[in-house]
């Protein structure tokens, strides 16, 4: 019964994240991403072809890469720098924001 409880509470939790990840606002993130499109272009989709392109690309990813480059699980040392400042709100907005641009096609399991 205890083992069950604790299931529901951290299933619970993993919900209230996404939640909160898709609560980005991309209309703020617009205005936070000055400093990326030096890189990732204004149209997100990259300046170069090293720069990964992030138009399209599912919010949820990029808010885990960027959350990862912020703590240094995820190690590059360019990306470790544009992280490192970011609030969680900075981050749920930005990847709302590149999300919403047209560039990769990215498939929604079930639709
Ligand atoms: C000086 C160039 C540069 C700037 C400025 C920059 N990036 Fe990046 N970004 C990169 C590079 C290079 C990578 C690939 C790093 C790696 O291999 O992990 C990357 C990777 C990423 C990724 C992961 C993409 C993927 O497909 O896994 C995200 C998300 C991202 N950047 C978001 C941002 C955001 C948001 C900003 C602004 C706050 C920003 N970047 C600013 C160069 C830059």
């Amino acid at each position: 019964m205890k083992i069950a409880t604790a299931a529901s509470t951290f299933l619970l939790a993993l919900s209230a994240t996404s939640v909160a990840i898709a609560d980005g606002d991309p209309a703020i993130g617009k205005t936070k991403a000055t400093p990326c499109v030096a890189c990732h272009g204004e149209d997100g989709k990259g300046i170069a072809p090293n720069y990964p392109v992030l138009a399209g690309q599912h919010a949820d990813y990029m808010a885990h890469a960027l959350r990862q480059y912020r703590s240094g699980d995820r190690k590059n040392a360019i990306m470790a720098g544009f992280a490192a400042n970011l609030s969680d709100a900075d981050i749920e907005d930005l990847a709302a924001w590149f999300a919403s641009l047209d560039g990769l096609d990215t498939a929604v399991r079930g639709k």
